[in-house]
């Protein structure tokens, strides 16, 4: 289900901010992401973790409460403090931000495939447990219900082909898994497709300038764009395996290409990209173009077999493939 908040309703957004150099890239982005989402009306909340020299180390220091003063579990002391108003000022500050937020924007340069410890500290302090989440309040019932957005605003040193899938690097999907699914969807925050600058210090002004203005398009929709799917914790009954089915799916030609199937490969491209947005196709490869056969091989969650063939059925290429079918085993 595609959950789209309205577009008029001017909305609260918490923009945290992790790079120590005012004049780096990441620090422009941070501040036009301030400024489009300001004039545009909504309520820009900032937290510039560097300026604020937030302290990432999380310990007793995040309470003045104290549950067992011999034996130091930060989930109970978390539990304890929410019960008893015990957060530390500063750290009260930050979930009170978090709690208004509409929206939750990550802006950082990557970092060893990950957040500067800066922001991982920040996540690691203040989504708190009983207080944002656990007790049942993870997913879809989580701080951000299904409907709030999370976005990540990154720069890169490494280019797009790095990252790609093919490249020497595991692919941007595996490296924001952590946070798309880890933090923002864990939390009921609806990950949007994220916004990646690719080393911006390796370009000249005109190339960075150009990031700006797709970051004003990105951001005109960010109440609009229809976020990526991640599957709710309710196909998991009593916190177990999926009750969805995984299908592997080798899909190869039925007839000679002609003139009408060219035509309609850009629109099964973009099914096939939809298809993989709302996670119902987990992973999709194809054959080399020198291979002599074409064939494609895909993984689909469905809840059933029939569910899958009504799914195949809707492929604009549909006449043309056919489908070798395997139910895949549950490890
Ligand atoms: C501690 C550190 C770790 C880095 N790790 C990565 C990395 O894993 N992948 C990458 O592509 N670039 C990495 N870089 C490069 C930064 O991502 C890059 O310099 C930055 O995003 C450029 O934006 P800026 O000019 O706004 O800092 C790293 C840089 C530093 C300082």
């Amino acid at each position: 289900m595609a959950v789209v908040c309205s577009p008029e309703k001017l909305m609260n957004i918490l923009l945290v901010h992790a790079h120590p150099e005012p004049k780096s890239f990441s620090s422009a982005l941070a501040s036009r992401a301030r400024e489009i989402l300001t004039k545009a009306g909504h309520t820009v909340t900032v937290s510039d973790l560097y300026a604020m020299k937030f302290d990432p180390v999380s310990d007793r220091r995040n309470f003045s409460t104290t549950k067992d003063p011999d034996y130091y579990k930060q989930q109970q002391e978390e539990t304890y403090a929410t019960e008893h108003q015990g957060f530390s000022p500063l750290l009260e500050a930050e979930i009170q931000k978090l709690e208004a937020a509409d929206a939750l924007i990550f802006n950082y340069p990557l970092w060893w495939f990950g957040q500067p410890a800066i922001l991982k500290g920040w996540v690691d302090r203040v989504f708190a447990y009983a207080r944002i989440y656990g007790n049942g309040k993870l997913y879809e019932n989580g701080l951000g219900q299904g409907t709030k957005r999370g976005l990540v605003l990154m720069t890169t040193g490494g280019g797009p082909d790095a990252y790609g899938g093919y490249g020497f690097n595991p692919s941007m999907e595996t490296i924001l898994k952590p946070v798309h699914h880890g933090i923002f969807w864990f939390n009921g925050f609806r990950p949007l497709a994220p916004f990646l600058a690719w080393s911006p210090a390796h370009g000249d002004d005109a190339f960075r300038h150009q990031y700006l203005e797709q970051l004003d398009a990105k951001l005109a929709n960010l109440f609009t764009e229809s976020p990526l799917e991640l599957p709710p914790m309710a196909d998991f009954p009593n916190y177990g395996k999926d009750s969805q089915k995984r299908f592997h799916v080798t899909i190869s030609l039925n007839a000679v290409p002609d003139a009408t199937f060219n035509e309609m490969v850009p629109k099964e491209k973009e099914l096939v990209a939809e298809l993989r947005r709302t996670g119902r196709i987990l992973d999709f490869q194809m054959t080399a173009t020198t291979e002599s056969e074409w064939h494609a091989y895909a993984i689909f969650r469905e809840p059933s077999r029939e569910a899958l063939d009504k799914t195949l059925a809707t492929l604009p290429l549909f006449p043309y493939l056919n489908f070798d079918i395997r139910e895949l085993a549950q490890n």
